[in-house]
């Protein structure tokens, strides 16, 4: 079965670059499909920490041919800096692939979400400034800059003159800022083209080849169902679609291409930005959560918001991203509590609701209802086997499978690589069949 695709079910950073370099050992091909350098997933190996924002988390492997989809947005000047990054650190970069459809982020994307961030003060979205939101805008508008444009320098300097005698008006009449020189810009972007054209070429074929060959695909998440455009807590979402069927776009494979889809979810949850959080804890449990997940920004270093888990928010992932099973991640954290709650539906006007309430207003006001299970007070980072779990502890897992009706095929105590306790014969389960 070679197509598995591995999504964020939460407000991302759920752990998902850790899982995907795991895997990515027993796979072929590793597919970044959506976003752009707004994530950071961090990968610990033999002790070292990557932190990759472009590149796939398989890249590690010798054995994995790393692809940049159509989908993602790439900002050129960090893609290199963080080839450099790895190539100084003895990665063999050399083997990376790029679509040549993906979007440039440019100059003045950059500036914009600045921007438009300071100007929407009190109300801003909490953006990770890295021009995601304009760059998006820009391809849905037609006027987007794509990667093989570099190899076209008129028709990418016609493209760039077109999209600054727009932009310098805002930037310049809206913004009051100095206008963007359009030599510059050329100048800057088509110096990188020389140091990816062998990489650049159309990855749909060649992930659809490598499939048809039988060969192993993963297909790397990148955000989180909660911030995705159309489904997640609009507007405070970013402005791809990082739920399964975005991968499928953001790839160019068809929804069949996907045999397994696994939701990556951490044992609570967090945000970053603003926007709805229904289990947000503003107490001394939240920050303690924080601390000992060491919860803060890959990307921007902000503190990330914590809370309990909230199973309505995993059921709405099951269900939009045809989760076949889940990867559970950050138990380790939740060994220091006598009790751990999950929130198992919500309340709002007198009502109980067990799913995420249709408009948005609701779920800015909506209550969560506990479900209080006892902790197991004790250290479970190096538990290696599954069944070696405390009882309390498989307890947890086992309740939140059944709130999900899907199978927890992977359960992470740590952020090493061996830090995982794989159930179902070591891969991704499937509905039906936990080990
Ligand atoms: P991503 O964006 O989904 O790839 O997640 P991030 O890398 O932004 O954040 C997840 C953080 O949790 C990283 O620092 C990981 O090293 C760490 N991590 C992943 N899995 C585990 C785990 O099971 N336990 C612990 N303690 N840390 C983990
Ligand atoms: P990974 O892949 C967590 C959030 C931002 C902000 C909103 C919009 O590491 O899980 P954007 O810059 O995309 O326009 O910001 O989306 N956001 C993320 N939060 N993890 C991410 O990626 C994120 N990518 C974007 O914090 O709230
Ligand atoms: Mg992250």
């Amino acid at each position: 079965m070679p197509g598995i695709a591995l999504i964020g079910t939460q407000w991302g950073d759920e752990g998902k670059g850790k899982i995907t370099d795991l895997l990515a050992g027993d796979v072929d091909v590793v597919v970044r499909c959506t976003g752009g350098d707004n994530a950071g997933h961090t990968l610990v190996v033999g002790g070292e920490t990557y932190k990759l924002r472009l590149t796939p988390s398989g890249i590690l492997y010798p054995n994995v041919t790393p692809v940049i989809g159509n989908g993602v947005v790439i900002n050129p000047r960090v893609l290199l800096e963080e080839i450099d990054g790895l190539t100084a650190r003895g990665v063999d970069t050399s083997r990376l692939h790029i679509s040549g459809n993906a979007h440039l982020v440019m100059p003045y994307h950059l500036e914009l979400d600045k921007l438009t961030e300071r100007f929407l003060g009190k109300h801003s979205l909490g953006t990770t400034k890295k021009g995601i939101g304009p760059t998006y805008a820009d391809k849905a508008m037609r006027v987007g800059v794509r990667v093989q444009d570099l190899y076209d320098p008129k028709i990418f300097r016609q493209k760039v003159d077109a999209a600054l005698k727009d932009k310098n008006q805002v930037l310049t009449r809206v913004y009051g800022r100095l206008p963007i020189d359009v030599d510059e810009v050329c100048d800057e972007y088509l110096g990188y083209a020389d140091r990816i054209v062998g990489m650049v070429g159309d990855t749909s074929l060649l992930v659809h080849e490598a499939l048809a060959a039988g060969h192993r695909v993963l297909f790397e998440g990148a955000q989180g169902t909660l911030l995705d455009l159309d489904h997640g807590t609009y507007p405070y979402v970013t402005s791809s679609n990082p739920i399964a069927s975005g991968i499928c776009t953001g790839a160019g494979v068809g929804p069949r291409a996907l045999d397994e889809i696994v939701g990556i979810t951490k044992a609570y949850v967090t945000r970053v930005g603003t926007g709805p959080f229904p289990t947000e804890l503003f107490d001394e449990v939240g920050e303690e959560i924080g601390r000992i997940g060491m919860e803060f920004g890959t990307v921007t270093g902000r503190k990330r918001r914590c809370g309990w888990f909230d199973a309505v928010l995993l059921r709405y992932a099951t269900r939009l991203n045809s989760l076949t099973s889940i990867a559970l991640t950050k138990l380790d954290v939740l060994s220091h509590f006598d009790t751990v709650r999950i929130c198992v539906a919500y309340e709002h006007a007198g009502k109980r609701l067990e799913e995420v309430p249709f408009h948005q207003s609701d779920i800015h006001h909506v209550q969560p209802v506990y479900e209080d299970m006892p902790g197991w007070s004790c250290d479970i980072s190096d538990v290696t086997l599954y069944a070696d779990l405390p009882a309390a502890a498989q307890a947890y897992v086992e309740r939140l499978e059944t709130l999900a009706g899907i199978p927890v095929g992977i359960v992470g105590v740590g952020p090493g690589r061996p830090q995982t306790l794989i159930r179902g014969g070591g891969r991704p389960v499937r509905a039906g069949e936990v080990a």
